[in-house]
């Protein structure tokens, strides 16, 4: 079974609303919807809240209900019933940092824009195989980093790319101006100690000038 192409437009729909995805992780309930506000309000709206913690769902819930403006995606999503959750809280896509097959035929009959992980070519080729053709690129400086990335785009020119894994404030640009990377991911957005002083403000400022630092970045 292969993902509808109307299901590859809306994951394009959404990932044209930004090209720098905060990868968070949710230590306490309460932190999630101010936090997302924080990013909002620095115009940062994609986010990915990943299931490393009980409080994932609870919190990327919370935001869905309070934060309008902002634009949830699940990740660490592992499993197929991972995959349900998203999908059944109302996310609007969803990510996870490899590629079972199991996983790719769930994703590739539910209803959720999905994003699989990859690291290898084949990895990508099962990806693809079943018409997912922008995948995050997970982890993407262990793996091999920006030179790795750049030889994928030889055999695989059609394929675009979420890089997560290393990626800072400094190099984020470079990734972001490689032809077939759509967006950049990653948790230096979110500052540990930033969320557990409550420091908003601060998020608020970083992600304001992580968006103005990377307006240059060549387009997609
Ligand atoms: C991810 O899941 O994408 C990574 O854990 C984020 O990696 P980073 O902490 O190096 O940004």
């Amino acid at each position: 079974m292969s993902v509808s192409p109307s299901r590859q437009s809306r994951l394009a729909e959404v990932l044209a609303l930004g090209r720098v995805i905060p990868v968070i992780t949710i230590d306490r309930p309460e932190d999630a919807v101010p936090l997302a506000c924080a990013l909002v309000a620095g115009g940062v709206r994609l986010l990915e809240i990943t299931l490393r913690t009980p409080h994932g769902l609870a919190g990327a819930e919370a935001i869905i209900r309070e934060v309008p403006d902002a634009v949830v995606g699940i990740g660490t999503v592992l499993t197929p019933s991972d995959l349900r959750r998203a999908e059944e809280i109302g996310a609007r896509f969803a990510l996870s940092p490899g590629a079972t097959p199991a996983l790719l035929d769930a994703a590739a009959a539910a209803g959720i824009p999905f994003m699989p992980g990859v690291a290898t070519a084949s990895e990508l080729m099962e990806a693809m195989a079943r018409g997912f053709g922008t995948a995050k690129f997970f982890p993407a400086t262990a793996a091999g980093g920006l030179a790795y990335l750049k030889a994928l785009a030889g055999p695989f020119p059609q394929a675009r790319f979420c890089p997560t894994g290393g990626i800072t404030e400094q190099n984020a640009a470079e990734w972001l101006a490689q032809p077939n990377v759509v967006a950049v991911g990653g948790s230096w957005l979110t500052p540990a100690a930033d969320v557990a002083a409550g420091r908003w403000d601060a998020i608020t400022a970083h992600a304001a000038h992580a968006q103005e630092h990377l307006r240059g970045a060549a387009a997609r």
